[in-house]
């Protein structure tokens, strides 16, 4: 199937892409700035908004600290065959039922890349296990906000 943006006369259909954020995320800016930087999520989504416009594609980018509906909107991306670029933050290093709805999207033949804003490995022992990463396309760590540019670049 044909990946690039589909062009008729006037009109441009970008592929759609989800970006989920897991718990915590919400508070980008204020957190631990020394470890996620200084940028708030408002700004970090429409930042990769923006790259991905220029990609081609349309980012829906959503974050929410309840592990229910990231599997939810893991769900969505199967049934929608839409691939997606995760930071599953905390849930990363112990959630199983996230592992399974993340594994339904791989194994669906859509693309599904992990992504975190600092490094995990360079952190405390429980953040070296992700549980996420074995069912992943592929994983970006340890770049900032460009960990999930990367991300795009990867699945476009
Ligand atoms: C994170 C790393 C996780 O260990 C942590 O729980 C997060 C953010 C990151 O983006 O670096 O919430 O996923």
């Amino acid at each position: 199937m044909a990946k690039l943006p589909l062009q008729t006369d006037n009109l441009v259909l970008m592929r759609k892409v989800l970006v989920l954020n897991g718990p915590n995320l919400g508070r980008l800016g204020s957190r631990e700035p020394e470890i996620y930087g200084s940028l708030d999520f408002a700004t970090l989504s429409a930042q990769v908004i923006e790259v991905a416009g220029e990609m081609g594609l349309q980012a829906d980018i959503r974050q929410t600290d309840s592990e229910s509906e990231l599997i939810g909107w893991l769900h969505e991306a199967v049934d929608q065959k839409l691939d997606v670029v995760i930071n599953p933050a905390a849930f990363t290093h112990y959630s199983y039922g996230l592992r399974d709805a993340a594994a339904l999207v791989t194994k669906t033949g859509q693309k599904l890349v992990e992504v975190h804003i600092s490094n995990p490995h360079a952190r405390e022992i429980f953040r070296h296990t992700s549980v996420i990463s074995g069912v992943a396309t592929g994983v970006i760590a340890g770049f900032g906000i460009k960990s999930y540019l990367l991300a795009l670049g990867a699945i476009v």
